[in-house]
């Protein structure tokens, strides 16, 4: 209420000031500008005493600011202002790309309109958060304008859709949005993008333009392809003058943007929706490969690959950059384990340091919309097993030895792995109790087990990026639980928290947050048993979206209380100087020969 209060205070009280400001003006410089700042999200404008006809303002600024990742749009609802003959007596000027709200004196406007050039209904955006409009008017009379702002989120036209590099997305919804660069102020000139959308099986992809106005020198062109073949049969080429499409194919399609020159013409690009629909499914023809081999989990949860199979048909002795692309459907996980590794080496080269100048392979998981860069391997350094805690796992095969070279050799040269997609985290043998309501959360119930073991995802092998993995314990009322580490890395340094981009693991007594508590990373595990203070207990493991361990393999045992005596012991407890802690450890070590 207050804010929109505020701009009306401002418009209502426009007209004093402005009149001061015109007799101030007679006698003062000419460069001499008033502006009137609008900071809220959204509201009305105005020329100075509209209804009234706008006159006599030799200049003044609106300065639309809107927040943070937000941008601001102008609508006009009337314009009307004296005729342009030949150039404008009195006119609007607006600055759409200011990134601090400030323009150069002299500064070439954007836009420069008078007449009835602005038709009722016409929208403009700027570039960043601020939009500034100059009004600059003569003794003619008019009857000025009227209109609305609106703040918006820069997140509103953000494609639905990973990007996979510069300007290059790869779309994963059963429904998405693309929008041009930029969007929805003019896109730059120059660019080349790509929206690539992978076929499903039983599915058509359906693409329809909500906007397309592409301009003169860009060019939007459609292919077809079928996964894991690199030929493309262009479909669709969409130039400036059209300005819708449609197109339906049960292959993948690629969508190509070449932007040319939109300095001048300013051409906005387009927003194109595009859904999955139910289609009767032709059979597919057998995926044969070339550079890239897409896999997804249409068919088969679980399989084998093997470096023969990718860049059979490229005969090149040339480098090479094979792709595989594990994509399963959203709620899916991906597993990779390599059974064989061993890829080409030169006689002169020495791969204990570094991958570089060698045949290579690296690993890529989807974190978010962006894929993270898990790690590269070479020689015979074999990766770990590999899990993603999100639906797309990118490996890349970098070859710099010839073919020849590589299947010359009786070394058995490349790799074969094991993929598998679930949608669980694969630990089943834990013999926790699953939520499903909650991401990552296991439970153990002393009534079902009293003691057992519990480990993060895909130990042995690294842990996913971006988990928050809830273990939670469960005793009868005169029951507490220790958890002893038998091994422990989880990446991190000092205290583990934010500053310093630590993965952790925490314990607490609470079923909410509790801040307080000591939070433990690095190679050396918890010293001794970690005790809850009742019958329930909580650990956190949390990871962030950099760097890697090997995680934490665990055994549990509830015990009553009675035994223990120790109840009392506070993880908050860090300092191990304490004589409390001495005791405790004292107690604890009698407790183990009682139980075991
Ligand atoms: C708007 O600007 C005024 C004056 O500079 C300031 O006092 C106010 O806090 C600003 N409001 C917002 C929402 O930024
Ligand atoms: C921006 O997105 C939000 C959430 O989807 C929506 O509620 C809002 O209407 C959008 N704003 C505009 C101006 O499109
Ligand atoms: C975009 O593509 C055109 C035509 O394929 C090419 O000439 C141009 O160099 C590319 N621009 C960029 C920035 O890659
Ligand atoms: C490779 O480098 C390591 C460490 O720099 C060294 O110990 C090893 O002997 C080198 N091996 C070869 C084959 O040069
Ligand atoms: C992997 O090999 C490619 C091609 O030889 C090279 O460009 C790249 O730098 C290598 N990667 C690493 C991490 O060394
Ligand atoms: C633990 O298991 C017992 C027996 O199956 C059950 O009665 C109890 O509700 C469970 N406790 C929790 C917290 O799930």
């Amino acid at each position: 209420m207050f804010r929109r209060a505020a701009v009306e205070h401002l418009l209502q009280n426009l007209l004093l000031p402005l009149l001061i400001f015109s007799k101030l003006s007679e006698s003062s410089s000419e460069h001499e500008c008033k502006c009137v700042l609008f900071n809220v999200t959204s509201g009305n404008f105005q020329s100075p005493e509209f209804p009234a006809p706008l006159e006599g303002v030799p200049c003044l600024f609106y300065h639309f600011q809107a927040p943070p990742d937000h941008i601001i749009r102008l609508t006009f609802d009337v314009f009307q202002l004296p005729p342009r003959i030949g150039v404008c007596s009195s006119s609007i000027m607006l600055y759409d790309h200011s990134i601090d709200g400030l323009i150069e004196f002299g500064e070439r406007a954007d836009f420069e309109f008078c007449g009835k050039e602005i038709s009722s209904g016409r929208q403009f955006f700027s570039k960043e958060q601020h939009f500034l409009l100059q009004i600059t008017s003569a003794k003619e009379a008019s009857r000025g304008f009227r209109g609305s702002f609106l703040a918006i989120p820069k997140k509103n036209f953000t494609s639905d859709a990973v990007e996979m590099a510069e300007c290059s997305y790869r779309v994963e919804k059963q429904k998405a949005i693309i929008y041009s660069p930029q969007y929805p102020y003019y896109y730059p000139s120059k660019v080349n993008c790509t929206y690539h959308i992978p076929q499903r099986k039983g599915f058509q992809i359906v693409i329809n333009s909500i906007v397309m106005d592409i301009g003169r020198d860009a060019i939007l062109q459609i292919f077809e392809s079928v996964e894991g073949k690199f030929e493309k049969r262009l479909i669709e080429m969409v130039t400036s003058v059209q300005k819708s499409i449609y197109v339906s194919s049960t292959s993948s399609l690629l969508i190509y943007f070449s932007a040319g020159n939109n300095d001048v013409e300013r051409a906005v690009g387009f927003v194109i929706e595009l859904q999955y629909s139910n289609a009767v499914w032709s059979q597919s023809p057998e995926a044969a490969s070339d550079c890239q081999l897409n896999v997804n989990s249409e068919n088969f949860k679980e399989g084998q690959l093997s470096s023969d199979k990718i860049g059979r048909y490229t005969s090149s002795s040339l480098p090479t950059k094979c792709q595989i692309v594990l994509q399963g459907y959203p709620n899916e996980k991906i597993s990779v384990k390599f059974t064989h590794f061993n890829l080409y080496v030169p006689d002169n080269k020495n791969v204990t340091k570094r991958c570089t100048e060698v045949d290579n392979l690296s690993a890529d998981v989807r974190v978010g919309s962006r894929l993270s860069r898990i790690d590269e391997w070479c020689g015979k350094r074999t990766p770990p097993n590999l899990m993603s805690s999100s639906n797309l796992l990118q490996l890349e095969y970098n070859t710099k030895s010839s073919k020849a070279i590589r299947e010359s050799t009786n070394d058995d040269i490349g790799f074969r792995l094991e993929y598998k997609f679930h949608t669980d985290w694969n630990m089943g043998n834990m013999k926790a109790k699953v939520d499903k309501r909650k991401e990552c959360r296991f439970s153990f119930n002393s009534s079902e087990h009293t003691n057992g073991k519990l480990w993060s995802a895909n130990y042995p092998g690294l842990y996913p990026r971006n988990v928050y993995c809830e273990y939670i314990f469960h005793g009868r009322n005169d029951q507490v639980v220790h958890i002893h580490f038998e091994y422990f890395d989880i990446e991190g340094f000092n205290q583990c928290d934010e500053t310093t981009q630590s993965d952790y693991i925490l314990f607490s007594n609470y079923q909410t947050h509790d801040r307080t508590n000591r939070r433990f990373c690095g190679k050396t595990a918890p010293k001794g048993p970690i005790l809850s203070e009742s019958n329930y207990f909580r650990m956190i493991f949390s990871t962030n979206d950099i760097f890697d361990a090997t995680g934490f393999y665990a055994h549990y045992q509830f015990i009553t209380q009675e035994k223990s005596q120790i109840s009392r012991v506070k993880l908050t407890i860090s300092s191990s100087q304490t004589p409390f802690s001495v005791i405790f450890f004292v107690i604890l070590f009698s407790l183990f020969f009682v139980i075991f």
